[in-house]
């Protein structure tokens, strides 16, 4: 397949509610998850969602497959996610407890920002052939899938961004970080 590009923010397929999947274990969700999985690994993402490249499905892919090391160089320091492709997904927040992170995206190149995000969360969906995923996580990984779950909303980031004072320029902020222009 093919390495897309990827909408930046202010194309309005990035606001839209995304559209639940139908039909699992088809070619055209197979060529879209093989779409995604070849752009995000192109970019060095973190994750990316369906509507990042234009298709308005409720479709993510997050995480690293064991092969390509478990580190994501767009952030070093976090732990590794499993590769995970989740459709239809169903987040539910668990407890009070919120943790501020500094997070990019793919649709806001060069650009990090200071996110509050809830540290632990259930979550529930499918694969692409249809089998059930169903997972308690926390940390890194919680915030991964929230900021993934939050493109099929509509929702960028720096929407959520409570200090702007922490929303700037990725290599203003950690200079000495080789961060590409993500
Ligand atoms: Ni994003």
């Amino acid at each position: 397949m093919a390495v897309k590009s990827v909408l930046r923010m202010g194309e309005p397929c990035l606001l839209l509610k995304a559209t639940p999947v139908e039909k699992f274990d088809t070619p055209e969700l197979h060529g879209l998850i093989q779409d995604l999985q070849d752009t995000m690994q192109y970019m060095n993402g973190a994750g990316i969602a369906a509507p990042q490249i234009g298709t308005s499905l409720r479709v993510i892919i997050f995480g690293q497959k064991e092969s390509d090391g478990s580190k994501n160089p767009r952030y070093p320091d976090a732990d590794a996610v499993p590769y995970t492709v989740l459709v239809n997904p169903v987040l539910t927040l668990i407890g009070e407890d919120v943790e501020d992170g500094w997070e990019g995206c793919l649709s806001v190149p060069g650009m990090r920002g200071v996110v509050p995000r809830h540290l632990r969360l259930h979550y529930a969906g499918f694969d692409q052939y249809g089998n059930k995923i169903d997972r308690l996580v926390s940390g890194f990984h919680a915030r991964v899938v929230q900021h993934e779950n939050d493109h099929l909303d509509g929702i960028l980031y720096p929407m959520r961004i409570r200090d702007l004072k922490y929303f700037g320029y990725s290599d203003v902020f950690f200079p000495n970080q080789d961060i590409q222009d993500d």
